[in-house]
């Protein structure tokens, strides 16, 4: 098949993509253009590089090679900026379990500098988006694994991200909670955010553009 067209205006743009670790191959040059409004996914199975992909997207680690532009930015010269425009759910939960519900989504609005009034109005919006609004003075600790991709999900986008990254959303959850968590995404496509995951569930290949290709030890 033919290399795509470079496209400008893609949100995540990647021609030549690689990552390595010492020789081991985890990214071996890929290309793909995320446009604006799209829902793109990766699928592969375990050890295919979609973290190592996800984190050069979301300017956690840098590409060893070949080119990226995100949000028609540079990672390794506007990370930051990036960043801050950026949604990002890790593949592992990082919720704070210290801090209640509510207080996970309000802290981490003042890494944006939102204001406390707004951040509390968008929180508000957000658990009742994620169905938590009745758990949100509760510890984070004895929520249910949906229920705390969920609220991940809540806290990536407390920053109004046009660009939400999602590694392996529904891996562990039982069926009835990835199909919740299935639903909320579909319903922030509808409105519009861009949307880029991995999965390793072949039944969850959804998107007709996947992109992904195993990693291999270099000879
Ligand atoms: N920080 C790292 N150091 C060394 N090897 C790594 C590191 N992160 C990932 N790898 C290796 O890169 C390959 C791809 O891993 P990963 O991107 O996590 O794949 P996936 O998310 O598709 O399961 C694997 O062989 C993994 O062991
Ligand atoms: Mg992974």
């Amino acid at each position: 098949m033919a290399t795509p067209p470079t496209r400008t205006d893609a949100l995540v743009h990647a021609r030549g993509l690689t990552k390595r670790f010492d020789k081991l191959v985890a990214v071996d040059a890929i290309d793909f253009d995320v446009q604006r409004g799209e829902a793109f996914g990766f699928l592969g199975p375990n050890g295919a590089g979609k973290t190592s992909t996800m984190r050069m997207i979301g300017c956690v680690s840098s590409p060893s090679g070949g080119e990226l532009r995100v949000l028609g930015l540079n990672p390794l010269t506007d990370g930051p900026r990036i960043r801050a425009r950026l949604g990002v759910v890790p593949q592992a939960d990082t919720l704070d379990m210290e801090l209640r519900v509510d207080e996970n989504l309000l802290t981490y609005a003042r890494y944006f500098d939102i204001p406390r009034n707004v951040a509390r109005a968008r929180t508000e919006e957000l658990l009742e988006f994620v169905q938590l609004k009745d758990r949100a003075r509760d510890e984070v600790e004895p929520l249910s694994g949906g229920m705390k991709r969920r609220l991940t999900i809540a806290r990536a986008l407390v920053n109004e991200p046009g660009l939400l990254l999602l590694d392996e959303p529904t891996t562990g959850l039982d069926p009835q909670a990835r199909h919740l968590v299935w639903d909320r995404l579909y319903r922030l496509k509808q409105q519009g955010v861009t949307i880029v995951l991995t999965t390793h569930y072949m039944d969850e290949g959804w998107t007709r553009r996947k992109s992904s290709r195993p990693g291999r030890r270099a000879a």
